[in-house]
């Protein structure tokens, strides 16, 4: 049985290095490119994984180069697939990483992931409710997301939405959610508020818990940290950059992940964030989105000080 259930999605990431974006109908020459393991779902199981929990992932994959991509990833950081391979094609992502800041700009085609429904969720219902934290995102459809929340809920597991990318929601999967983790551009989707400092932040935060959030809000604030909103308690837990960032690919997830393993591990929401903020400060150090998240080890270097 698995600790964290992840419902979401896996795609091959395929990451540009270059000075600026091109312009449209424009070629310009880049520096980089990798090919790799990414979908922020999976990321996040990954990330979970190498951190030592027991975690499984619930996604839907082709029977093609990709998939075995996806599937290899998952054996490697210790992730139970728990998903589907179909005859459609995995997706993919294309990354644009800015050469001077690592920032990046991001195009997602989910594929054969697009085709998870409530039923496939369902049908998994006693591995969901045999979780300690049930985990998804928006790169699949919502009825999935949806489906996934509420048989959670049911179950008494903690449900926690990453609510990436950014698109509004109705309040009805707010209310079921423990925690939603939106950065600053997915917190003005879901709440029409704008986020351009810390006041905006913290009124945004306010609007998702009136909307029904039921633990409390962490609104992640990139190279500043993450904004911890619960009922009473409003706090910046800052960032923890472990060196020069070379690449922000995966740092929310890397955030989530850490996140939902102290969680599972019976940490309190505040401490779970600093140990979040602790796996994405180590993963903008490295080229990738999977491939730089860290091991437990070196979450546990970090936080002493020792890297
Ligand atoms: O959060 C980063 C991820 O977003 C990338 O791996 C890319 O695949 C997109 O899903
Ligand atoms: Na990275």
């Amino acid at each position: 049985m698995a600790d964290i259930v992840i419902l979401g999605v896996f795609v091959a990431d395929a990451a540009y290095r270059a000075g600026r974006l091109p312009r449209m109908g424009e070629t310009i020459l880049g520096s980089g490119f990798a090919l790799g393991p990414g979908g922020k779902g999976s990321n996040q199981a990954v990330a979970c994984g190498r951190a030592g929990a027991r975690v499984a992932m619930l996604a839907r994959i082709g029977r093609d180069t990709f998939g075995d991509m996806a599937e290899e990833t998952w054996r490697a950081a210790g992730v139970a697939f728990a998903g589907d391979r179909v005859d459609e094609p995995t997706g993919s992502a294309m990354i644009f990483v800015d050469e001077a800041s690592g920032d990046n700009a991001i195009v997602i085609v989910p594929g054969a992931a697009a085709g998870i429904g409530p039923a496939d969720v369902e049908a998994r219902r006693d591995l969901i409710g045999g979780a300690k934290v049930f985990v998804t995102q928006l790169e699949q459809p919502v009825g999935a997301a949806t489906a996934g929340l509420r048989i959670a809920r049911e179950a008494g597991v903690v449900t926690l939405l990453n609510p990436a990318p950014a698109m509004p929601l109705p309040d009805e999967v707010l209310a079921m959610c423990d925690y939603v983790t939106p950065n600053e551009t997915e917190a003005e989707a879901l709440t029409g508020i704008a986020v351009a400092d810390e006041d905006g932040a913290r009124r945004a935060a306010d609007a998702l818990l009136a909307k029904g959030v039921a633990e409390a809000v962490i609104l992640t604030l990139g190279a500043r940290g993450a904004l911890f909103h619960a009922r009473g308690v409003s706090e910046v837990v800052p960032a923890r950059p472990a060196g020069p960032v070379v690449e922000t690919t995966g740092a929310g997830d890397a955030f989530n992940a850490g996140f939902a393993t102290a969680l599972a591990e019976g940490r309190a929401p505040f401490d779970a964030v600093r140990f979040g903020n602790a796996l994405a400060g180590l993963s903008i150090t490295r080229p990738g989105a999977a491939a730089s998240m860290p091991t437990r080890a070196e979450i546990d270097a970090h936080l002493a000080g020792r890297a």
